[in-house]
């Protein structure tokens, strides 16, 4: 199954993909493409390091979200991709990316969804003083962070964790969880 990572920042997901791909983890998984809408973005960096195809697409050059998505969807299919995925893409995605791609198009979120959605759930939930939180692997749908779960992991907050080690623990479970879960859907099929 050829797969795309869609990043717009640091690509510690990717990160964690590619190295669950070079060991063999993910035996039915290719790596084909990186996607970024952001030309800074240091997950561009780690796909060129990795030798893994990478793309920047400006957003600011297209007049409308469809005419952007009708782009993105020229270059998945020319790379024949069977599956995007999400890991730190920080926009919505749109009717025209949808329609094509809709049951094979997954995000990982840093909440137990559908507790604290949105650009923030780590400091959302930090800050509303919940004492489990977690990370959250769901289809994507026309919501935002709306679709059906797959799988989710939990950690604790105790009284000595700040916002950073909270960051850092919920980090550290999703570079399990999201590999974890790739081998399982694409063994699947
Ligand atoms: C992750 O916390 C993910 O849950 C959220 O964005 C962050 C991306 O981090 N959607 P990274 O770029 O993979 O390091």
């Amino acid at each position: 199954m050829r797969i795309a990572v869609f990043a717009s920042g640091t690509g510690s997901n990717y990160r964690a993909i590619a190295e669950a791909a070079a060991n063999g983890r993910l035996p039915q998984v290719e790596l084909a493409l990186v996607l970024s809408d952001r030309q800074d973005a240091p997950v561009l960096d780690k796909a060129a390091a990795d030798g893994v195809l990478h793309r920047f697409v400006d957003p600011k050059g297209y007049e409308t979200k469809a005419d952007y998505e009708t782009k993105l969807l020229r270059i998945l299919e020319e790379q024949r991709i069977d599956l995007i995925v999400l890991a730190g893409y920080m926009r919505i995605i749109g009717p025209t990316l949808l329609h094509v791609y809709r049951g094979s198009i997954i995000n990982i979120h840093p909440s137990l969804l559908p507790s604290f959605p949105g650009k923030s759930g780590i400091a959302d939930a930090f800050d509303y003083g919940v004492k489990i939180t977690g990370a959250t692997v769901h289809y994507v749908d026309d919501g935002i962070d709306t679709g059906p779960i797959i799988a989710q992991e939990m950690i604790r907050i105790t009284a000595n964790d700040t916002l950073a080690t909270v960051t850092e623990k919920i980090h550290q479970i999703e570079h399990q969880l999201y590999p974890a879960v790739l081998a399982e859907l694409t063994e699947k099929g």
